[in-house]
């Protein structure tokens, strides 16, 4: 492995066996007060906010994603689909610089993200959810939401030693909205456990508080419903809704083609690491490269 090699990750995995009620279900609340984007937001779908360029990364003789390339408009749900290794959460780690492109390059609004690292990528307006969570374990949800906003902080670390009052005023700022956030995902009852500690579903919801923490123009969810049962699935979904429905741009990996059809704007289709379509969900549903790419899986996940 030459410079493809990723990047060390803070963030540790913890398992997944947490004991707490589930999430609350049903639909997600309105964005509550405090949990809004500092950042304006504009909401014109149609405008260009992310362009991927011919990108392609190899591993070894692997090529794991080839000359790869689409744009996502603001305010859309792109969808980005395609059978097991088919390239997709390559494709999440070459735009948010985990792993560095073989060739090509990806912008946002303008901007590559070429030789920029993670957090450089983040500060960019670019958040992501892993495949496989990712949290602070021995931190409390809250805290692993904090983490996120103070990825935008301007204290400097003096400032934060000394706890200057721009740094008070932060601290309680960030706890506020960290809260609003937890709300927003519907988790705001264990705010104050272990992450580590807490459900399945929960961390899920608890990964989205943080990479929304980040107060990002794309958010990246890889898989954020894998393991969900169908009624899981669904409250996900309206999530999901209610998070484009706030201005974000979001980017989702999801196998579940029925979950996928009713929650995306648009598709994109990997196989082989090759885009084999790009469209509206009718039209990817009844394409015949995008069935034949699915057989194999059961009939009812492509219908
Ligand atoms: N770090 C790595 N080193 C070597 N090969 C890798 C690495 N990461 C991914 N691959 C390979 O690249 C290909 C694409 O993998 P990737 O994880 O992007 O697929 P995916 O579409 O996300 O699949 P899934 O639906 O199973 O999550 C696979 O053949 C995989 O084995
Ligand atoms: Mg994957």
């Amino acid at each position: 492995m030459t410079e493809e090699t990723p990047e060390p990750v803070e963030p540790v995995e913890v398992p997944v066996d947490g004991g707490e009620p589930d999430i609350v279900s049903g639909e997600a609340p309105p964005l509550v007060e405090g949990a809004e984007s500092e950042r304006p937001i504009e909401v014109e779908v149609g405008e260009k906010l992310v362009e991927v360029r011919n990108l392609t990364v190899k591993f070894g003789g692997l090529t794991a994603l080839d000359d790869v390339t689409f744009d996502i408009k603001r305010g859309e749900i792109l969808g980005l689909i395609g059978p097991n290794g088919a390239g997709k959460t390559t494709c999440f780690n070459a735009m948010t610089g985990v792993y560095r492109p073989t060739s090509g390059d990806v912008l946002l609004e303008g901007q590559s993200v070429k030789g920029r690292k993670q957090h450089q990528i983040t500060r960019l307006g670019m958040a992501r959810t892993f495949q496989n969570i990712r949290l602070f374990g021995e931190m409390t949800a809250l805290e692993n939401v904090v983490v996120g906003l103070d990825a935008r902080h301007r204290t400097s670390v003096p400032g934060a030693l000394i706890r200057s009052p721009r740094h008070v005023r932060e601290e309680r700022s960030s706890v506020d909205r960290a809260m609003a956030l937890l709300e927003f995902v519907g988790i705001s009852q264990h705010a104050q456990k272990r992450s580590r500690d807490l459900s399945y579903g929960s961390q899920r919801r608890l990964e989205i508080a943080r990479a929304l923490a980040t107060d990002p123009k794309l958010l990246c969810l890889d898989e954020p419903a894998a393991g969900f049962n169908p009624a899981e699935k669904e409250d996900l979904m309206a999530l999901i809704r209610s998070i484009r429905d706030e201005g974000y741009t979001v980017l989702l990996i999801e196998h579940d083609m029925k979950l996928v059809m009713g929650v995306t704007d648009r598709i994109v289709v990997l196989e082989f690491g090759k885009k084999i379509a790009d469209d509206l969900p009718p039209v990817i549903r009844n394409d015949p490269r995008v069935i034949a790419a699915y057989l194999g899986v059961p009939e009812d996940d492509v219908a």
